[in-house]
């Protein structure tokens, strides 16, 4: 007998103390209609990782049905208590693990975190992503023991590319995280920090690796709309939606390869690039 398709809504960037209420209110009540089967929310469920930011944060995630994962992201560590971030960086992120289940039982699927932030870094920013060698061996030892035929879905709140294509570092060890998950019975990898959707066939070394990508949740909007992901999964693989309120189609919603940041892109008639804003030769993103 076949296995009815999985439906899992894959949100991100919520941003807690900057979330959009409206589309906040929206998910909701797509939750409490549609019931998926669990819930990924890959990263950055605070602005700046104040106590209130949590607490908003776990107050909502605790108002759900479904079960749910959340990652950390790079917004979710210590901003102003340095002597914190750098003791214990995920000691406030731990009000929001201690809600979660420890493992989320889908069909013939396991979801399989993979972090990809650190407290710091040889480099600015600190925003960008790294899988250290020991959060890596960590992922691919939960892989490696799924029992057989089990696919994996990780999910992380960097994507893994290492460059952009103008050659800024992005994701440091990203390209080797591929290729491992590339030669596994790896479905995709869910991740956020763009705000921004995408689904991509990554090339590696070992063979194509999917990555989907969720927008944000915030009132930190890149180039589009506020959206999350609705996942569909069956036998044949993932089948992607992104949702949002202004109905925008899914290929217009998601952007084709994945950008440096989650900033705006420059737009033709702007007279003078804003501050930290994206280069100009960067192309517009749809
Ligand atoms: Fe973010
Ligand atoms: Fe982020």
């Amino acid at each position: 007998m076949t296995q009815p398709p999985t439906t899992l809504f894959h949100l991100s960037d919520i941003h807690f103390g900057l979330e959009d209420s409206r589309a906040l209110a929206w998910v909701e009540r797509c939750i409490c209609e549609e019931k998926p089967t669990a819930i990924c929310i890959t990263g950055d469920p605070t602005m700046r990782a104040r106590h209130r930011q949590f607490a908003a944060a776990c107050r909502w995630i605790s108002s759900l049905d479904p079960p749910v994962t959340v990652e950390v992201g790079n917004h979710d560590m210590p901003y102003f208590n340095l002597i914190e971030r750098f003791v214990d960086p995920y000691r406030r992120f731990r009000s929001i693990e201690a809600l979660l289940e420890k493992q989320i039982d889908l069909p013939g699927v396991a979801i399989i975190p993979l972090k990809t932030v650190a407290r710091a870094q040889w480099r600015f920013p600190w925003s960008n992503g790294w899988v250290t060698e020991a959060a890596l061996r960590e992922t691919l030892a939960t892989i490696d023991a799924l029992p057989a035929g089990t696919r994996a879905l990780v999910t992380a709140h960097h994507p893994l590319p290492e460059r952009d294509p103008h050659g800024k570092r992005l994701t440091i060890n990203g390209e080797a995280t591929m290729a491992e998950l590339a030669q596994r019975n790896v479905l995709a990898i869910l991740t956020g920090h763009i705000h921004d959707a995408f689904d991509i066939d990554q090339p590696t070394p070992a063979g194509n690796l999917r990555m989907i990508g969720a927008g944000t949740l915030s009132k930190r909007i890149r180039s589009s709309p506020p959206s999350f992901n609705e996942l569909t999964i069956d036998a044949s693989g993932i089948a992607v939606t992104v949702r949002n309120l202004e109905a925008v189609p899914t290929p217009a919603m998601q952007i084709d390869r994945v950008p440096g940041n989650a900033l705006p892109p420059r737009q033709p008639d702007d007279p003078v690039a804003p501050v930290g804003t994206v280069p100009a030769h960067d192309p517009p993103v749809h």
